[in-house]
């Protein structure tokens, strides 16, 4: 009873063993993160090349962290020495917890977990770190995938405090709640999260960029003023920005997904300006052009000083942020803690959307919303019934 609930409390206490397969971005990030914490951290790939990149990445980051006086470098060492890495599915014997990063494909996820479980013990519990996919399709795979569970980190894995831990249909009551505090030991700050598309992040933040997108399209305003608006009130970066640094391309298939996945709801159409910088492979900073050109040289259109369009935008896009975090409640999605948590922690948000909507007056984010609705006559901008309940009982 409870196997797997056990197998991760005794993790809490005790050092154990952690297998990551995937050795990218975000396998060598979630590595780190183990080992920090005391882990022996068994690093897969099958890319030998991919191992040694994340090994040399490992020890410039560890190095950096001594010289800035963080670290010892025999704290640094020890920690090095605690990840192993290997090119062998077979290694993950020993493991506890095995946390998957590999490519975002269900079929090859399926097969991979498939042979994990052939391999470790009876009461190992598998994690996947998928952004998009379902947990509970990924758990089908197993015979008892029961012990299957949602681990999200943000990237870079050691610097995002959030992780959505989100178990799937299948999972073993309590699983959820011992990788909780299993994240909290780690020292990040998890959120649960029901296993629908998006999950909190990726669904809450889409207007960020949609209703952003959607200004441009119509002319309202260009975008060195959104981002300069959105960056008035607190963002580390406006939307654009943002997206230049995600890259088009991957910010562009995260919102088609997260679209087609619940059922086309307008709310999350994606934007043909987006589509076309994505063709024109304009994916931000990585390819030197996005919305803005990165090139030598190149000068950024100062954005249009005019207050009233500033507002408004802020008005805009907050508005929908809100009634977002409100609807992911309202589907029982997450619990206002962790939709607060979810958007400071995982996307760096200067409030929690909850709470920035209760300081502006919910009234005003539902007037937002139905000036918006009877201007478009789109569902789009539906106001959510949970919001005008809580705005209801604040008045
Ligand atoms: P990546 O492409 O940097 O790394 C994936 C690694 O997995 C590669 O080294 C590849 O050789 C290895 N791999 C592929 N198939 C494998 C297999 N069958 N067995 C063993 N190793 C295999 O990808 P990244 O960005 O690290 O993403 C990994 C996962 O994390 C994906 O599911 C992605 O959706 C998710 N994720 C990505 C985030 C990001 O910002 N990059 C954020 C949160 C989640």
């Amino acid at each position: 009873m409870n196997a797997f609930s056990t197998t991760i409390e005794r993790l809490r206490v005790t050092p154990g063993t952690v297998g990551v397969i995937g050795s990218g971005a975000m396998g060598s990030g979630i590595a780190q993160v183990a080992a920090a914490a005391g882990h022996h951290v068994l690093l897969i790939d099958l890319d030998e090349a991919a191992l040694d990149r994340s090994a040399t990445a490992l020890k410039k980051v560890m190095d950096r962290l001594v010289e800035k006086g963080r670290m010892t470098a025999d704290e640094a060492d020890a920690l090095q020495g605690r990840v192993v890495r290997s090119t062998s599915m077979a290694a993950l014997a020993p493991c506890d917890l095995v946390i998957e990063a590999i490519v975002e494909r269900l079929d090859v996820k399926q097969s991979v977990f498939a042979e994990v479980e052939s391999v470790v013990g009876p009461d190992a519990v598998l994690a996947t770190n998928t952004s998009s996919l379902s947990v509970t399709a990924i758990a089908r795979a197993l015979e008892a995938p029961e012990r299957m569970v949602g681990l999200h980190f943000f990237n870079p894995a050691p610097l995002m405090p959030l992780v959505e831990v989100i178990p799937a249909l299948q999972t073993e009551p309590g699983l959820d709640a011992a990788c909780f505090e299993l994240m909290a030991r780690w020292g990040k700050s998890p959120a649960l999260a029901k296993d629908t598309p998006g999950f909190i992040v990726n669904r809450v933040a889409r207007p960020f960029y949609g209703e952003a997108l959607r200004m441009v399209e119509e002319g309202i305003a260009d975008m060195a003023t959104v981002d300069e608006a959105m960056r008035s009130v607190g963002f580390r970066m406006g939307p654009f920005e943002l997206m230049d640094f995600i890259g088009n391309d991957v910010n562009y298939a995260v919102t088609e997904s997260v679209f087609a996945a619940m059922y086309f709801d307008p709310r999350y159409r994606p934007s043909l300006v987006q589509k076309r910088h994505a063709e024109a492979h304009w994916l931000g900073r990585k390819t030197g052009r996005g919305y803005y050109d990165y090139r030598e040289g190149a000068v950024r259109p100062a954005p249009v000083a005019d207050p009233k369009l500033h507002q408004l935008i802020q008005d805009r896009i907050l508005a929908m942020l809100i009634n977002e975090a409100f609807d992911a409640m309202h589907m029982n999605i997450c619990s206002e803690a962790d939709v607060e948590t979810a958007m400071t922690r995982g996307v760096n948000y200067p409030k929690g959307l909850v709470a920035w909507g209760r300081e502006r007056g919910l009234a005003q984010t539902i007037a937002d919303l139905d000036a918006l609705s009877n201007r478009y006559g789109e569902d789009r901008y539906r106001c959510c019934p949970l919001l005008r309940e809580a705005a209801a009982q604040e008045a």
